[in-house]
């Protein structure tokens, strides 16, 4: 049904240059979300936006640097109104092309500052805590290490895990890279090829830890208790390990919504942002499936997920994660 509109659309525009043939006449205003965040939390935001606007969300999903190296291939002429991440690498290549408009100071002023770049030019809207799910059967809590450079250490082998293809771990391996430099984290890449095993997805990680497959697993909190506040068939048997203490293992990962600058409906974008960063759509974003953190001080989780004030962060500034020289770096080790 769509593609017939679409296509009659582009014939009467051939016909009839310039003839306002912007797709909005037929459909009623609406905003093009390009998605690299978890389609199922979008799935849930979209419908309380359209319900208050009246503004129709098109969600086109992918993951990060798909996305985003199809937003920088189309350039001006991306349908795209706004362009969400589950990571800020990603954010920070369509900055670096200069594709985001600046966006409305009621879109950045509930997110404190350091969750933004100075830029103005997107901000974070929510975030992920890094963490190691481990299989106290295997090891116990005590052996765990108190950084999450240790992992490359000989005593660990065999039994580390993660998913170095997605967007999630490599914004891990831009965290180190900031933080502890580029010699640091080659070594320590070597040590977990040395060391770990590989799977693709996070999921498929969390199972093998909680299965017995892996006695610790690389990735990011909400994997654990959402499967926990399912039914906790992946998780039952697995725990969470928080590294907290500045280490770059508590890496907190900012996902990032930005308004295109060449978008065909700024102000809806606009508006679409500003609901993401809104009291109601960070609490609504709190009370979804994600159980990720919101970002805004007027938002809270619910209390079984570790309290944002107690995850100890290391400092890295939002604009510095280098996802280009990251790729580089796993693509030498031979991840990617
Ligand atoms: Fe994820």
């Amino acid at each position: 049904m769509k593609r017939t509109l679409v296509l009659s659309c582009l014939a009467l525009a051939t016909a009839v240059v310039g003839a306002g043939c912007s797709g909005d006449d037929d459909d009623g205003p609406k905003v093009v979300v390009y998605n690299a965040q978890h389609e199922q939390l979008l799935e849930e935001l979209a419908p309380k936006f359209e319900k208050e606007t009246g503004i129709e969300v098109e969600l086109r999903n992918g993951p990060d640097s798909e996305l985003a190296a199809q937003l920088i291939q189309e350039g001006d002429a991306s349908p795209a109104d706004v362009f969400l991440t589950e990571n800020s690498p990603a954010m920070s290549a369509v900055e670096r092309e200069g594709l985001f408009a600046p966006l409305d100071a009621k879109a950045t002023d509930p997110i404190p500052a350091q969750y933004r770049p100075e830029s103005g030019l997107w901000t974070g809207f929510v975030a992920r805590s890094t963490v190691l799910v481990y299989n106290p059967s295997l090891i116990s809590a005590d052996e765990l290490p108190a950084s999450i450079m240790d992992l490359a250490d000989p005593k660990y082998a065999g039994m580390v895990s993660f998913s170095p293809t997605g967007a999630d771990f490599q914004a891990i391996v831009a965290a180190v890279l900031d933080l502890e430099g580029e010699d640091a984290t080659r070594a320590w890449l070597a040590g977990l090829e040395a060391n770990g095993t590989t799977y693709d997805g996070n999921n498929v990680v969390l199972e093998a830890v909680n299965s017995g497959e892996s006695a610790i697993g690389i990735e990011y909190h909400y994997y654990w208790y959402r499967d926990q506040a399912e039914a906790g068939e992946n998780s039952d048997d697995s725990e969470l390990y928080f590294f907290g203490n500045q280490d770059p293992g508590a890496f907190l990962s900012i996902s990032g919504a930005g308004v295109l600058e060449n978008a065909d409906h700024p102000k809806e974008a606009q508006q679409f942002v500003a609901f993401l960063t809104s009291d109601e759509g960070q609490q609504a974003l709190a009370d979804s499936y994600a159980l990720e953190y919101p970002l805004s001080p007027a938002a809270s989780l619910p209390s079984e997920v570790k309290p944002f004030s107690e995850l100890q962060p290391p400092t890295v500034a939002i604009s510095d994660l280098d996802g280009d020289k990251v790729v580089e770096l796993m693509t030498e080790i031979g991840f990617l």
